[in-house]
């Protein structure tokens, strides 16, 4: 069976991250794209070089033409300015939002089947652009931070219980911005929901540094954002599509109606598979849950409109 293909936008922190876990599982081919020359071809070269450690036969080609992405069944977009210290995701907005207009352009024709999950901040923003930007149907383009989001809740969860991450299933709805809504009656341990297990002023505090956790990161590395799990939380995306495994996880989905939201992207469970995004989870929400999640919708809704999308 021919290897799938998939192309990484930008080969920064993310982008290279990202390609470094493809490689690594074997998972597939991988191209590496970036507008600074030599730079993905190098990185390229040096992980094909690992490829024989990891007894992996994954293809690792790095480029600067957007020919060579031709044919992708998965675009990982990551391309952009990463944030700086005491910036948040949406001042990166104005100039992320040009680059990546600019790849969606780039990408559509050569790969006009593949699903695009776009990782570049502010993220749900920036699916929404690439949805215009290709054309394609909305299924075939989401935003990868609830993934990212509901896995730092898991870690904190985990700490506090002191159980393994692993048994922590977190569920976080909202944009992926400081707005972002953890939902703890839907969070559990091994079916058990956390607001039977954590106080209520644990579980608070626990939301919160869930809302910082891509700041906390920055300003602890004063020079850039985070990267492991970010390139962790593509590749479960990556998997459940190209391994058609109808996975439910948080992702940024176009919503017509569900929730109540018409025409964006926001982060809700889904159902993922070959075809992108085969469903999406409608989930009861109380009051509380339902004001918060309205208030992040509004965020997003308003950074949509300054780009007038
Ligand atoms: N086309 C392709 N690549 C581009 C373009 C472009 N038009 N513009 C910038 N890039 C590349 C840069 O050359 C750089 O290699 O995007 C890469 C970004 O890498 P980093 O600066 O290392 O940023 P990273 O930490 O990977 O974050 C990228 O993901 O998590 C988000 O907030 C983060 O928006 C940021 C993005």
């Amino acid at each position: 069976m021919k290897k799938k293909k998939v192309s990484i936008i930008g080969a920064g922190h993310v982008g290279a991250s990202t390609a470094q876990l493809l490689a690594l599982y074997g998972i597939s081919d991988v191209v590496l794209f970036d507008i600074v020359e030599g730079m993905p071809q190098g990185k390229a070269l040096d992980l094909s070089e690992a490829c024989p450690l990891w007894n992996s036969s994954s293809s690792v080609i790095g480029t600067n033409d957007y020919a060579d992405t031709a044919g992708s069944d998965i675009i990982v977009v990551t391309a952009g300015i990463a944030r700086k210290p005491g910036m948040s995701r949406d001042d990166l907005l104005k100039t992320n939002a040009d680059v990546v207009s600019a790849i969606g352009l780039g990408i559509a024709k050569g790969s006009p089947d593949a699903v695009i999950i776009a990782v570049t901040n502010p993220m749900d923003v920036m699916a929404h652009l690439l949805f215009k930007t290709t054309g394609f149907p909305h299924h075939r383009v989401m935003g990868m931070g609830g993934v990212l989001d509901a896995a730092r809740f898991s870690t904190f969860v985990a700490w506090e219980l002191k159980v393994s991450p692993g048994a922590v299933n977190s569920v976080i709805l909202g944009g992926h911005g400081d707005q972002m809504v953890p939902m703890p009656r839907f969070t559990t341990v091994n079916g058990v929901p956390i607001t039977e297990l954590i106080s209520e002023d644990r579980i608070k505090a626990l939301v919160e540094r869930t809302r910082n956790g891509g700041a906390e990161i920055v300003s602890l590395l004063k020079t850039g954002s985070a990267y492991y799990a970010p390139a962790a939380s593509t590749i479960a995306m990556v998997k459940a599509i190209l391994f058609d495994e109808k996975r439910p996880l948080p992702a940024a989905c176009y919503l017509s109606g569900q929730y109540g939201v018409d025409g964006l992207y926001v982060g809700v469970p889904a159902i993922l598979g070959a075809g992108g995004v085969e469903k999406i989870i409608e989930l009861k929400l109380n009051e509380k849950e339902r004001e918060a999640f309205a208030k992040s919708t509004a965020a997003v809704a308003g950074l949509v409109k300054i780009i007038n999308l």
